[in-house]
């Protein structure tokens, strides 16, 4: 959701911000632009679309100087063209945002009564206008933006940029992430650590409401209250080479193809003998607990609504998962006895980030799953719990995905442990069935070629729908969405005995219905919807595994076999044909697999 960088160097500072931009620009790809200080004298380039038509720019119209300012957006107030494009300029001041203003419209009426216009449609514009202002009564370019940073309501991570002013960056945070960069004589910021990391390692993460006041000498912080305060510099291991696809023709297909040794390092991790236990005994007994809460956006919402199957089943323990954007302004009753888990790829998705501040000192505890171990929401859970997925680049989910249900397979059987719900053989085979998941992955990957070919038929249709019953159920929402989000043929998922409830009425030849239904509890009932759907003239594609196919592969319009794996934990499994069917139907479709259209990684805005 808006992606921000800067430098204060030895070096052009151009070529510096649009590297730190390409590895941002997962988080948003509407327009792209930077601004540097050359001879004393404040000048930007601003480009509509990708990162890749500001550097067309840049090679016509070079932009000179050694301190800058960069952005890559996702639209929020204003449409995505050159105008609104940051980084935003008034008189001596340029400024870089991630977030919402809430109160632009106030402070556009402040401004417009000192003769002050808006010139975009932005809510950004209004910071720049408001410091220029300021510096125009007589502030020196640090009291101007803390006077303009003390007057804003909402969510931002904001850089300033002066006119006259070579070695200075005033950076500040509220409710989306910012990270300083430390190197010789040289600093940096950066909306996270990724960004940063072709510069350097060494990191101070600003906390809310800090000011960071920076030089190439260092930077001096500032709390909420404009106290002098200091923040630790860390030493983080972010791999730039992450963000390189590996020879893949995208993200998401690398990030698909990683999943069988991701998920190894994250079960090894959480299985292995004592030390893996005390990682998730730390601070919850079960025992203590009466009811989990699980809160989450987008498909990290659906991998907790698999993981309530499992507390049910396994724990006995009563589970309410909801979509952090519903959950907050619901004003949900929560007891000491609720333990509350929120799950997030990023860790700063603000719906989720705002649920959990919601649940603070009312819940017995926070867990927070999360694959970015810096992030707003791992710092401000009281237990933070590591995916170990690497970076996640694609915008569509899928390696996350799969290891958060690791990380929540985990937390269910230490739950099953303590609350005596399960005897210890039992447990054993549990744990034996999710060590045996990153294997079961890596099998269900032989299906890719099976996945093109249905993926060619599919990418002809407008609409499908996705089966299935039990634990695939929210597998079959995420095969939905993921088909939606990147090949933008309109999905539904439905449980597969909801169907005749309503939306069974759109079934016709035309309509493919991909049905998730693993040989297992369930399978006979799932088969019979399955012939009702077929009766009705629907196409089938069944995922299934070899007894499942062999018993109902009259009629289908394709299958696909999947490994055998008789086991509560087999969506992990299944994620993989879901993702496939996706991914491979956008590249039939020649859509924009990594960055589709309207959508942005992380989503720091409500
Ligand atoms: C879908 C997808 C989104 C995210 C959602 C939450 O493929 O990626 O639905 O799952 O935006 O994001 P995080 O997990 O970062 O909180």
């Amino acid at each position: 959701m808006c992606g921000i960088v800067g430098v204060l160097g030895k070096h052009q500072a151009a070529p510096i911000l649009v590297e730190g931009l390409k590895l941002l620009e997962y988080r948003g790809y509407d327009s792209a632009g930077i601004a540097t200080i050359s001879d004393g004298r404040l000048e930007r380039r601003r480009a509509l679309g990708k990162l890749v038509n500001l550097s067309d720019i840049l090679v016509h119209e070079p932009l000179r100087g050694t301190a800058g300012i960069g952005h890559t957006r996702w639209a929020t107030h204003g449409a995505a063209n050159e105008s609104n494009a940051h980084p935003h300029a008034r008189g001596r001041v340029a400024v870089v945002h991630n977030g919402i203003i809430e109160n632009f419209r106030d402070l556009r009426a402040f401004l417009s009564e000192h003769q002050v216009v808006p010139e975009t449609d932005t809510d950004t514009e209004t910071v720049a206008m408001l410091c220029n202002w300021y510096m125009e009564q007589g502030s020196t370019p640090v009291e101007a933006a803390k006077l303009t940073v003390a007057r804003l309501e909402g969510a931002y991570a904001l850089c300033f940029l002066f006119d006259g002013e070579e070695d200075l960056i005033i950076a500040a945070r509220k409710g989306s992430p910012l990270a300083v960069g430390w190197g010789e004589q040289e600093m940096y910021v950066g909306s996270d650590a990724l960004a940063l990391a072709p510069m350097t390692d060494e990191i101070t993460y600003l906390e809310e409401g800090d000011i960071a006041v920076i030089t190439r000498a260092g930077a001096d912080f500032l709390d909420a209250g404009f106290h002098p305060v200091s923040r630790p510099r860390k030493r983080v291991r972010v791999n730039a080479n992450a963000a390189d696809k590996g020879g893949y023709k995208h993200f998401m297909a690398k990030e698909i193809a990683e999943q069988p040794s991701v998920l190894g390092e994250a079960t090894e991790y959480y299985l292995r003998d004592q030390t893996g236990r005390q990682l998730l005994r730390e601070g919850v007994d079960f025992a203590d607990i009466d009811r989990v809460v699980m809160v989450a956006c987008g498909t990290a919402a659906l991998a907790c609504s698999v993981a309530k199957y499992w507390f049910e089943q396994l724990a006995g323990l009563p589970v309410e998962v909801d979509i952090a954007s519903e959950f907050r302004y619901r004003e949900p009753p929560l007891s000491k006895g609720t333990l509350a888990i929120f799950v997030s790829q990023s860790g700063e998705t603000a719906d989720t980030l705002a649920a959990m501040r919601y649940c603070a000192g009312k819940v017995a505890r926070s867990v927070a799953i999360v694959n970015v171990a810096e992030s707003s929401i791992a710092r401000e859970s009281d237990i933070a719990l590591p995916i170990l997925a690497g970076p996640e680049i694609g915008v569509a989910s899928t390696k996350a995905f799969t290891c958060q249900l690791v990380v929540l397979a985990v937390l269910a059987l230490r739950a099953s442990e303590q609350r005596g719900t399960q005897d210890t053989t039992r447990i054993e085979a549990l744990e034996a069935q999710l060590r045996h998941v990153p294997g079961m992955v890596s099998e269900a990957m032989r299906c890719e070629d099976r996945i093109q070919a249905v993926s060619s038929q599919l990418a002809r249709r407008r609409h499908a729908l996705f089966l299935g019953r039990g634990v695939m159920f929210p597998l079959a929402l995420e095969g939905a969405l993921k088909l939606k989000e990147i090949s933008y043929i309109h999905a539904e998922g439905y449980a597969s005995g909801e169907l005749k409830h309503g939306p069974i009425a759109l079934i016709d030849e035309e309509m493919p219905v991909i049905v998730l239904a693993p040989h297992d509890a369930v399978f006979d009932k799932t088969v019979s919807n399955m012939q009702e759907v077929m009766a009705r003239g629907g196409q089938i594609a069944m995922i299934s595994d070899a007894q499942g196919l062999e018993l109902a592969s009259e009629g289908l319009w394709n299958g696909i076999e999947m490994p055998t794996f008789d086991s509560i934990f087999a969506p992990i499994v299944y994620a993989v044909p879901v993702q496939l069917l996706a991914y491979y139907t956008a590249v039939e479709k020649g859509t924009d697999v990594d960055q589709p259209r309207n959508l942005a990684k992380s989503v720091t805005v409500e």
